[in-house]
């Protein structure tokens, strides 16, 4: 496509500035590189090896402000509420890069007052001077990719990093000034006896997060872990062991101060959960920056190319790094809004649900599946162990 011929937003694109301005906004910029590849992930990421010209890690924060800019020119300005960095692993950027494109997010959109701006990062690609920059550049929030503290665990995953780096990287990421320290966890994998994970778990806390995130291991189907699994030469633990552990984490998690506030994201307080991901779990409006990246604005969804070099070919083209998109009709959003919300604390409000689908609540109450906060449903920690049933039954 010619750059003249860009198309104003019809269809898939809406204005940023007017439609859904009351709705909170924020910014996704994926960074689609890592060091290396874990054999779990399927994420859009590349090694340096991966790729080829014309997608460098050295040219990636320009070819991600021409999208900024040219989203600028098509959507007008918005005042952007939260940003997230997320990969891939942002860090293998230079911090100067990451502020770069922060600092073309605010003069092109603008960031709001008291915008929250987080980037996720492995403990083993961060040093002080980094992270003094990016503190400085304006990131408020960090997220650490820690996953476990056992590196029989660590090993089996293809993590790299030392977990005996982790504190430093915490301790750095204090020092420089973060506001919030994140760590992610993973539990369930295979080899994990119970007591690894109460080690992950214990060692987490003593780093003093604000946020932790923990999720079961997924086997993602194409992945060099999924193959090991088809193969036998690991074997995955059963249903009952996996909903043992999520519990494990509850407790001690609560127990040191950290209260669930999604089924898997557990915060110090209200201003300590990721408002970025709470805009999500809300269906609020979102704009995605690089390759494969989502975007939701005002009922429509749209995503880039996936691939890194494609993308970087649009855009010094000046075309659209736009693949494809799809308005989300009302019954689509009415489910996607209960099943999102279903897993939140503040929970879901009853005039969501349809007559036949609340009429379902007494007995979830009845089999300790949920709870009734006022006119919210919130799961119990049984609900939230079968929160895929009870979203069944609330949808059907
Ligand atoms: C995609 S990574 C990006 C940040 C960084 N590269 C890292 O690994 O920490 C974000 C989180 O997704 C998790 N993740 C990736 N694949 C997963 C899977 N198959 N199951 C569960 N968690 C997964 C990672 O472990 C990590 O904590
Ligand atoms: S889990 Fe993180 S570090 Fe590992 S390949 Fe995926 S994005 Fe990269």
């Amino acid at each position: 496509m010619n750059p003249t011929e860009i198309p104003r937003p019809t269809t898939g694109e809406r204005d940023l500035g007017t439609s859904g301005a009351a709705r909170p906004f924020g910014v996704y910029v994926h960074v689609p590189f890592c060091r290396v590849r874990c054999g779990y992930c399927d994420f859009n990421t590349y090694t340096a090896d991966e790729l080829g010209e014309g997608a460098t890690r050295a040219t990636y924060a320009d070819t991600a402000i021409r999208e900024i800019v040219q989203a600028a020119e098509r959507f007008g300005r918005r005042p952007v509420e939260t940003v997230f960095f997320g990969g891939g692993t942002p860090t293998q950027l230079p911090s100067t890069d990451l502020v770069r494109i922060l600092q073309a997010i605010d003069e092109r959109l603008g960031l709001a007052e008291g915008v929250e701006v987080t980037t996720e990062a492995n403990p083993d690609s961060v040093t002080p001077e980094s992270l003094a920059v990016l503190r400085a550049g304006g990131f408020t929030r960090i997220s650490f990719g820690v996953q476990s503290a056992v590196p029989h665990v660590l090993a089996t995953l293809e993590r790299t990093h030392d977990p005996a780096n982790v504190p430093q990287a915490v301790r750095w990421a204090r020092e420089a000034g973060f506001e919030q320290v994140s760590v992610d966890l993973i539990y369930g994998t295979p080899g994990e006896s119970f007591d690894d994970w109460r080690r992950s778990l214990e060692q987490a806390i003593a780093l003093g997060p604000d946020h932790v995130s923990a999720y079961a291991l997924i086997v993602e189907e194409g992945t060099a872990f999924a193959r090991k699994v088809r193969r036998g030469e690991v074997v995955m633990p059963d249903d009952d062991e996996t909903a043992d552990k999520y519990v494990l984490a509850d407790e001690m998690l609560s127990a040191a101060g950290l209260g669930w506030y999604e089924l898997s994201n557990w915060a110090r307080d209200g201003s300590a959960q990721c408002r970025h991901n709470v805009l999500y779990w809300r269906s609020d409006d979102w704009l995605g920056i690089g390759p494969g990246a989502h975007s939701h604005v005002a009922g429509e969804r749209w995503w880039n190319v996936k691939h890194p070099a494609a993308y970087a070919q649009r855009l010094v083209a000046g075309e659209s790094p736009r693949h494809d998109g799809e308005t989300i009709d009302a019954e689509t959003a009415h489910v996607e809004q209960i099943m999102l919300e279903t897993r939140l604390r503040s929970g879901l409000g009853l005039d969501t649900l349809s007559e036949a689908a609340r009429a379902s609540v007494p007995e979830l109450v009845a089999r300790d599946l949920a709870t009734l906060e006022g006119d919210r449903l919130v799961l119990t920690r049984t609900g939230r162990l079968l929160a895929d049933a009870v979203v069944r039954e609330l949808v059907d």
